[in-house]
């Protein structure tokens, strides 16, 4: 449900994050996620580009369009992209330049890094999807149809290195889920010291960077990988079945097909994989014995956003989502259950993130998902009190998960997708 007021503020801010940049002569707009993060995010301007189609088809289209223009000609497109080159930190100690490709650039000779060097979950066909549903325009479906294809195949040519049909992140920065308890294990954390967490999970990216240049190929064949995760793998089946039905609206068959067969293939290995019948959930698997890591957060969750989730799994998620995923403020990104659980993703004191506090773009994914299956009631109930969450305390990054307060970024975009559910 939409309310004038609510919506003419996920507007306002959406507008206000906008930054505009001229390249060959064209210009380019997109939506920052909030002053703390001043540059374009992947799957963030997807999630922007979907709120954008309230209010300005045009303005939806720059989100995408200027993503694009970073994609190589093999497909990929990074996670992030620096348009703003004096925001970039020379720093060796800062993600800036651990990130991305080159090992001098923290000398002030050499040019700073324009992109990163590895990806995000794959929302892109969902995005150009709903622009299209909004704007019927055809023109702009053409234009980002082969891209879209060249993307989607580059996941399935370079991250299943052992061809079971499920992808591997290369770092788990790639989830988009940074500092997730799911990634404790593969990087040999336990406790609560903030400082251990931090030096844990950036260790792979320096060895990426340094030993494997960020060649995926490299990298998953060395001693940690493949880290194959559940909600990439969710939302990358949800953006081929997409993509399959973009492709047959403009009669594109041989990629409706591939992408088809090919979201049937990752499914099937979800299902047979990395999901766990005596715990009802999926569990990302990581390393070369494919251990799976069993923590309860979200990820474990996502299949709910396949349609085709075999009904009696769906019924043992959403047990799940009502015994372990439901404070006061839903859902929490990590069970509250789990002895990792922090309703504001404290750890002593220090702020990191997808620990226990609830935020918006997995609340929308769940909402649409839940209700997808019929889970009318419990997907109406996520969505008001995800809009209750924004009436408190803003759009923000992370909400506590108890209490409501905001517990991350200020004025952040994806939060605006509360208009959305
Ligand atoms: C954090 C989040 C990531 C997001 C980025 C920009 O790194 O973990 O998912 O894309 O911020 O908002």
């Amino acid at each position: 449900m939409e309310t004038p007021i609510f919506t003419s503020a996920a507007r306002m801010l959406l507008k206000r994050n906008t930054q505009t940049f001229v390249r060959d002569g064209r210009t380019y707009r997109f939506t920052a996620p909030s002053s703390l993060h001043p540059f374009q995010w992947l799957w963030d301007s997807c999630f922007h580009a979907i709120v954008w189609t309230h209010f300005d088809g045009e303005r939806a289209k720059d989100e995408l369009k200027s993503l694009l223009l970073w994609q190589r000609p093999d497909g990929f497109i990074p996670h992030v992209i620096f348009w703003d080159q004096s925001r970039v930190r020379r720093s060796p100690w800062w993600w800036h330049y651990w990130e991305t490709l080159g090992r001098f650039t923290f000398l002030p000779g050499i040019a700073k890094p324009q992109t990163s060097a590895f990806t995000q979950p794959p929302v892109l066909a969902q995005a150009v999807k709903r622009i299209v549903d909004a704007t019927d325009d055809l023109t702009f479906l053409d234009e980002m149809l082969p891209a879209l294809e060249r993307f989607y195949r580059w996941f399935a040519e370079t991250r299943d290195p052992d061809h079971d049909g499920l992808l591997s992140t290369i770092t788990q920065f790639e989830s988009g889920l940074d500092f997730s308890p799911a990634y404790d294990a593969s990087i040999g954390f336990s406790g609560a010291s903030g400082a251990k967490l931090l030096v844990r999970s950036r260790w792979p990216e320096v060895q990426n960077k340094i030993l494997f240049n960020y060649d995926a190929r490299r990298i998953l064949q060395g001693r940690s990988y493949p880290h194959e995760d559940v909600l990439l793998n969710s939302i990358y089946v949800q953006g081929l079945q997409t993509l399959a039905r973009l492709a047959t609206i403009r009669g594109k068959f041989a990629c409706a097909d591939w992408a088809h067969a090919q979201a049937h293939r990752t499914t099937q290995a979800l299902l047979s994989k990395c999901y766990d019948a005596e715990a009802g959930l999926f569990w990302n698997l990581f390393g070369k014995n494919e251990t799976p890591s069993k923590v309860k957060t979200v990820i474990s969750l996502m299949p709910l956003i396949l349609p085709d989730l075999p009904r009696p799994i769906a019924e043992r998620l959403v047990e799940h989502i009502k015994r372990s995923f439901w404070p006061e403020f839903p859902i929490p990104t990590t069970a509250t259950d789990e002895p990792s659980y922090r309703s504001d993703n404290r750890m002593r004191g220090k702020r990191f993130s997808w620990r226990g506090a609830t935020t918006m773009n997995i609340n929308w994914f769940l909402a649409h998902g839940l209700r997808a299956h019929t889970f009318f009631d419990l997907g109406d109930e996520l969505a008001t009190r995800s809009r209750r969450l924004v009436e408190r305390s803003g759009f923000t990054e992370f909400y506590d998960s108890r209490n409501g307060a905001a517990a991350g970024a200020t004025d952040f975009g994806w939060a605006t997708l509360a208009i959305d559910m």
